[in-house]
């Protein structure tokens, strides 16, 4: 039932973090796996390999629509068709909204919301029946965040642009879902949680009583992309420990 055998998944930002995880444990479960991002992607190609599934690199800035063609073209012409796209590449920038500049505005929108977008028209055009979108949003996409507007608009925008999909694309057995990670530990959160009494203060108003790890966001991504979720879509998958329960 969690069987990614013959699957083929593209995975955005899946050089480092919890695109990596991500795209680590599907080829665990059985799929190839393109290994897309703006960074060298070879680490996440190597461990793919040597879990003895097909794996490329494709390097992707996902506000390029010409590379994301090429994404989707490259996919095609090594793995025949895609069957799981996982829309991860982010980027977070915080700053006060007085001071924050139209450029990282629309850095962080380009990147985290026109990018799913771009991503998941090109891949809708080859999807079939029984292919599946989780696009990965936040808990910032849920409720707001002080100095974190920009941030908070893109991942709100991730999960209505998912919902949308969801209902457009469920009569042709497409599935289309969003994940909704709270504080993980990953390059995007070091500086944050480098300092010991912000991460205490953040990790006491967590239920688990810990930090998340990119691995905590994988096993949802592989249930969402197989056939155990084969009647779920259009659902926003909370993975925070309970911190957001008890807001
Ligand atoms: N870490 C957290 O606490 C957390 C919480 C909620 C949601 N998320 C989301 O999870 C996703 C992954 O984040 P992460 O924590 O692994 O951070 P990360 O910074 O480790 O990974 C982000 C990846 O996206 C890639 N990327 C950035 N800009 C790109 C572009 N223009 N084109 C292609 N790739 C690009 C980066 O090179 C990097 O590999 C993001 O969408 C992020 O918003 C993270």
């Amino acid at each position: 039932m969690f069987s990614l055998i013959n699957k083929v998944a593209i995975v955005t930002g899946s050089a480092r973090g919890i695109g990596q995880a991500i795209a680590i444990e599907l080829a665990r479960q059985g799929a190839d796996v393109v290994v897309s991002d703006i960074i060298p992607g070879d680490e996440t190609v190597k461990k793919i390999k040597a879990l003895k599934r097909k794996s490329i690199y494709v390097k992707t800035d996902v506000t390029s629509k010409k590379d994301i063609e090429i994404l989707i073209q490259e996919t095609i012409k090594n793995f025949k068709k895609i069957d799981i796209l996982v829309n991860n590449a982010g980027v977070f920038i915080t700053q006060p909204t007085l001071d924050f500049s139209q450029e990282n505005w629309d850095k962080t929108l380009n990147i985290n919301l026109r990018g799913y977008f771009l991503c998941s028209q090109a891949a809708l055009k080859y999807m079939k029946k029984g292919a599946s979108i989780i696009n990965i949003s936040s808990v910032a996409g849920m409720s707001g965040y002080p100095m974190a507007a920009a941030y908070c608009a893109s991942k709100g925008g991730v999960r209505l642009l998912t919902k949308s999909l969801a209902v457009e694309f469920g009569p042709k057995g497409i599935r289309v879902n969003s994940i909704h990670p709270g504080i993980i530990e990953t390059a995007m959160t070091q500086d944050i949680l480098k300092d010991k009494n912000t991460k205490e203060g953040m990790v006491s108003k967590v239920p688990l009583r810990r930090t998340g790890q990119p691995i905590d966001i994988a096993g949802p991504a592989v249930f969402l992309a197989s056939d155990a979720a084969s009647y779920i879509t259009g659902e926003e998958l909370i993975v925070d420990g309970g911190w957001t329960a008890g807001l």
